[in-house]
């Protein structure tokens, strides 16, 4: 099967591909907002702390552990393990869970796709009325959008890796990166938007305690696409020839660079609109961010820059978050639908029928979460808690799962792979790799201190 398995066709394509499932709403809203209220500059540097030092050598891990098993997930602990069954759990694990979560994240996206439409048609005013989100989540024009994000979504992946993902992402990232530098130039331009750089960037150590780092990680986990599945598979698809250490590195620092850029957009937005703005009081969801506030910045701006440009603007924002969100949901939906053709032998064509059915219909079901059928809205737990199903998701597979599934790599590689497989990986396409600071540093991390921190993370 590995020989005609398909692969991108350079480092490039692979980088732009990963870079496009790694920077997504997280880093648009996720994380500016969060870096504001947890200290500005402190966070930051535990946040590029944690990137560096816990999470690149998981990422080196999973396209390492891709890559020589040339397989999905749910194939490559298999694959690697021998005989040991209870190694093939890891891979079911982190098969489940981008399915679990390529549903919450299609909800977002499917709403990015509805106000985008809505902007496009000049109904800025209407998007930014009070109540207005509320209604929208339990309009039936959901159904709509839903279908035409899933086709476009299918369209992408049905060119497979090369033709599909590494050619949408050659043109929808470097689209991207010209865009947010468009919204960063626009939005510092306006009255008081150095206040919010300076609530973003100046360090307040006061702010940092337990929570804030444990935060900060889980943060910088979600947004590098860890513990998904995801890297795995694009390793799968990265050629022999090609340097896993240098593309994972650039990934890392784009994704970063990005989260960072996107605080210089967000913050300032929001003092210019009101620069009495309490940063403590901000919002804590990128969702109520998204289609709460920023549609009420861009009106707001209507008075200095008239209606069609502060409309223009927040096209270029939905466009923005859009092509953020689209380019993590087919990394993510690749995923199940790599294990649907390995497990059963079908099509690439079938494998994501079935994907797409099965993920529209989990959607309408997670969608209802807003008290479009009451009993989907919320579920009464033994503590006497109320959920939606939507929160169920991200409560047990963004906060939970992802770090088990870290977790289990980390011990994957130490106990059943050996380190010393992995670091011969990395080194092909890089043969200087041994002597680096950098393997060295993975050869001790990943085997102590980075699995304990990460099971401290799961327990807590
Ligand atoms: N890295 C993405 C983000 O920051 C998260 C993600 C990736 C979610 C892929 C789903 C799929 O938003």
């Amino acid at each position: 099967m590995s020989a005609q398995r398909d692969q991108f066709s350079s480092k490039i394509g692979f980088i732009l591909a990963a870079a496009g499932s790694a920077v997504g709403i997280g880093n648009l809203v996720g994380f500016p907002v969060a870096a504001t209220k947890n200290g500005g500059g402190a966070f930051l540097l535990i946040y590029a702390f944690f990137v560096a030092f816990i999470c690149l050598p998981v990422m080196l891990a999973e396209m390492g552990l891709g890559r020589r098993a040339q397989r999905s997930p749910l194939g490559s602990y298999k694959a690697l393990s021998k005989d040991a069954k209870r190694w093939s759990i890891p891979g079911v694990l982190a098969t489940i869970t981008p399915f679990m979560i390529a549903i919450f994240y299609m909800v977002i996206t499917v709403w990015i796709f509805g106000f985008l439409v809505q902007s496009l048609m000049g109904n800025l005013r209407q998007i930014a009325a009070p109540g207005y989100f509320d209604a929208f989540v339990n309009d039936h024009s959901f159904l709509l959008y839903l279908v035409a994000v899933t086709l476009i979504v299918n369209l992408i992946l049905s060119g497979g890796v090369r033709q599909g993902i590494e050619r949408a992402s050659k043109f929808l990232m470097p689209a991207l990166f010209v865009m947010l530098l468009v919204m960063v130039v626009f939005v510092l331009t306006l009255d008081n938007a150095f206040m919010g750089v300076e609530f973003y960037l100046v360090p307040d150590f006061s702010k940092i305690d337990g929570s804030v780092i444990s935060g900060a990680l889980s943060q910088a986990f979600f947004s590098l696409s860890l513990g998904m599945g995801i890297l795995i598979t694009y390793g799968s698809y990265f050629r022999r020839s090609d340097d896993i250490v240098t593309s994972g590195k650039l990934v890392a620092v784009t994704d970063t660079a990005v989260a960072f850029v996107a605080g210089l957009m967000t913050l300032p937005a929001i003092f210019a609109i009101n620069p009495n703005t309490n940063p403590e009081t901000l919002t804590d969801s990128s969702v109520s961010m998204i289609f709460s506030f920023f549609p009420k910045i861009f009106l707001a701006l209507e008075g200095s820059v008239g209606y069609v440009v502060a409309s223009i603007a927040a096209v270029v924002f939905f466009t923005l978050a859009f092509v953020a969100a689209i380019t993590s949901l087919v990394s993510i939906i690749e995923v199940p639908t790599a294990a649907i053709i390995e497990q059963r032998g079908t099509s690439r064509k079938k494998a994501l029928v079935i994907m797409c059915v099965l993920v529209t219909l989990l959607t309408i079901v997670a969608s209802t979460s807003f008290g479009l059928v009451p009993m989907f809205t919320e579920f009464t737990f033994y503590g006497g808690a109320t959920k939606s199903v939507f929160d169920v998701i991200i409560d047990v597979f963004y906060d939970t799962i992802l770090p088990l599934n870290g977790l289990l790599i980390c011990l994957f590689v130490s106990w059943r792979w050996r380190k010393e497989n992995l670091e011969q990986e990395l080194s092909e396409g890089n043969t200087g790799y041994p002597q680096t600071f950098l393997a060295k540093y993975v050869r001790i991390s990943i085997t102590t201190f980075i699995p304990l921190i990460l099971a401290v993370v799961f327990i807590n």
